[in-house]
């Protein structure tokens, strides 16, 4: 309800500010380089609020692939410019932001967002807009659903929730442990709902028991009733697809109650915060991610260098994930017919074989990345460790890394959804 309307003010204040200002084609005046104007490319994200290290990195792994377009000779001579609008974490923010961005300052294409409930609910203004929108790592399956427009290029949750399952099912295997796995939820993201669905029906059809769901709000502080009735259901693993400042608190709270089971979740949990917050209670817990930073590919241990050189710190899979959009973005932009919505939105159509920092972007009829990589990370001594890795080019098996046996692939699960 309330994000509908939210939509419906964001679509009349969209139209009336295309009313008073017609897009031109390539974008609003820029700076002048030497092939003509700079092109406008719009980014909004978290920059603030509680996932705000998820907006930072997407926004350095930007600006650093932008830079590198640029200082190769741009966009057939033009440069790129980028406008970042910080949405706050807040979904009715994420709509003004995506609205000042093509009504204000005429962008030809957006990068946004990180959360998926932020892309969903600025997705439809881009694409009533006939603006391209590429999230790189909103995983929800509804996100490109929301119109010809909306591209991905990271894996999806129907793909990352069922190895997460299958990974769930071989642990309790591999650690004698009945089958039994508690859900702690977030009510208000898609993201989590969406995930909790896909691990719960592939769980089951390997066996699998869920000995009951909780659920939270973000930002709430409070998970002990939670916490005490998982407790009870003596779950072999709790199974938590939120984000990272409350996956710490979880962590925390739950090794109060006396909960020792480790915790799963999904890429939500990628943050520089999560193991500051939630320190040695997150010891043994694991979580699905994009990439690993300590890949020793050339392709990743190149793009790690450069950005630690540039911005002294280790990028997260968020910052890999902004860097591989925007080298994306401008791949398309570089074949386009002419730089308006309709001619981009179909030259990103046709990406295929772009190498990635996450992983070969190949961009299917829905919209999303097929055949992306997945890693399994470990929090161990205070430190992220690659537990296993899934590759759909060499077969999709959750190939463990200390060497033990693989566990069987998803029956249905590829990185994509048709459904
Ligand atoms: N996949 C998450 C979502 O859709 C966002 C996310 C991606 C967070 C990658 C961290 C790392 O909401």
């Amino acid at each position: 309800m309330r994000k509908n309307a939210i939509i419906f003010i964001s679509l009349a204040v969209l139209s009336f500010g295309l009313l008073g200002c017609p897009p031109k084609e390539g974008g609003g005046a820029g700076t002048g380089a030497s092939g003509g104007a700079d092109i406008l490319v719009g980014e909004y994200g978290s920059m603030t609020g509680p996932q705000a290290t998820f907006g930072q990195s997407t926004h350095n792994g930007i600006m650093m692939a932008a830079d590198e377009v640029n200082a190769a000779g741009g966009i057939n001579g033009r440069k790129i410019k980028v406008l970042s609008e910080d949405d706050q974490s807040k979904q009715e923010e994420a709509a003004n932001a995506v609205t000042k961005l093509i009504s204000q300052n005429n962008v030809v294409a957006i990068l946004g967002e990180v959360a998926s409930s932020a892309s969903i609910a600025a997705a439809p203004i881009c694409q009533s807009a006939k603006v391209p929108m590429i999230t790189p790592s909103s995983t929800n399956d509804e996100v490109t659903r929301k119109g010809n427009f909306i591209f991905r290029i990271c894996f999806t949750d129907s793909y990352q929730g069922e190895y997460q399952a299958v990974f769930a099912d071989g642990w309790c295997t591999a650690n004698n442990k009945p089958k039994n796995v508690a859900m702690l939820t977030d009510v208000k993201s898609d993201y989590s709902q969406g995930l909790a669905k896909v691990f719960s029906a592939k769980f089951g059809t390997l066996g699998g028991k869920i000995a009951g769901t909780q659920s939270y709000a973000n930002g709430d502080s409070d998970f002990h009733s939670q916490l005490t009735a998982i407790k009870g259901t003596n779950p072999s693993i709790i199974y938590v697809p939120g984000y990272y400042t409350d996956i710490g608190q979880i962590a925390i709270q739950a090794r109060d109650l006396g909960i020792t089971a480790p915790l799963l979740g999904g890429d939500g949990w990628e943050s520089p915060r999560l193991i500051e917050i939630g320190g040695k209670s997150l010891e043994g817990c694991f979580y699905t991610n994009h990439y690993f930073y300590a890949d020793p590919s050339p392709v990743v241990s190149s793009f790690v260098q450069k950005y630690k050189e540039r911005y002294k710190q280790t990028p997260d899979a968020l910052a890999a994930l902004g860097y591989d959009a925007m080298k994306t973005l401008a791949d398309a932009m570089k074949r386009a017919a002419k730089l308006d919505g309709p001619s981009i939105r179909d030259a990103i159509g046709q990406t295929k074989g772009l190498v990635g920092v996450t992983g070969t972007i190949n961009i299917d009829a829905n919209r999303n990345a097929t055949g992306k990589k997945l890693v399994i990370e470990e929090i161990k001594n205070g430190q992220l460790t690659l537990k296993a890795t899934i590759d759909p080019a060499t077969g999709g098996k959750v190939v463990m890394n200390d060497g033990a046996a693989p566990s069987t692939t998803p029956s249905t699960a590829t990185s994509t959804t048709t459904h």
